[in-house]
């Protein structure tokens, strides 16, 4: 099943590492990153859970819960995270899902044949409050995250919601944002009265 953005995600029961987990209900309030991985006990995943734990902070700021997900069981997440707490020099405490049957990786189309017919691939949904796709990535094996775009495209998606913009390519926070250009003048006034600069008609920027 081939997933898009704006689509509700899927819902599923699932066994995690910290319990079973009814996906909907479990989103609560808040965003999910969700992201899977191709198996326990592989370098880059450790290093991708790892990197993960230790911006637990950083995404609770964000009201995001992490959720990872590989094809192998709880017994053997439960092991390998103890070695990616020892390695990483972190405590991981966000759930990984157990998926040992793919039925999970196969609803969220994360199983890719040329890469393998058993694991997942580095698959990535930032799903909203409302559950809601609101963005996709999806990784080969043997590349690693980078874990600042990640919290990158979850600021951008928050921000243009919350401040009705869009952000420019390689937008941190704090830089200029783009006023779309669905905003008519009138409006524009209303939302932005510090004003933009105009460089064409359907290119207005401004600062928050
Ligand atoms: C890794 O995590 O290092 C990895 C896993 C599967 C294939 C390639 C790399």
């Amino acid at each position: 099943m081939s997933l898009h953005i704006g689509d509700i995600a899927p819902d599923f029961s699932a066994e995690s590492t910290t319990g079973k987990i009814r996906f909907h209900e479990w989103i609560g309030d808040d965003w999910v990153f969700f992201f899977s991985h191709p198996g326990d006990f592989t370098p880059v995943c450790t290093t991708e859970i790892g990197r993960t734990a230790q911006l637990a902070d950083a995404f609770a700021t964000r009201h995001v819960k992490p959720l990872g997900l590989s094809t192998d069981g709880v017994a053997e997440h439960m092991k390998w995270i103890a070695d990616v707490n020892d390695t990483q020099k972190t405590t991981v405490a966000f759930p990984i899902v157990a998926d040992p049957d793919c039925i999970v990786a196969k609803l969220y189309d994360m199983i890719h044949a040329h890469e393998s017919t058993t694991a997942a691939v580095r698959s990535v949904f930032i799903i909203d409050p409302e559950r809601k796709i609101r963005l996709t990535m999806t990784y080969p094996m043997n590349v690693g995250r980078n874990f600042d775009e990640i919290l990158r495209v979850i600021d951008a998606l928050q921000t243009a919601d919350a401040k009705h913009i869009a952000t420019p390519a390689d937008w941190m926070p704090g830089g200029k944002v783009i006023i779309p250009t669905s905003i008519e003048t009138a409006e524009a006034k209303k939302l932005f009265p510090q004003g933009w600069t105009e460089e064409r008609p359907y290119l207005r920027t401004t600062t928050l």
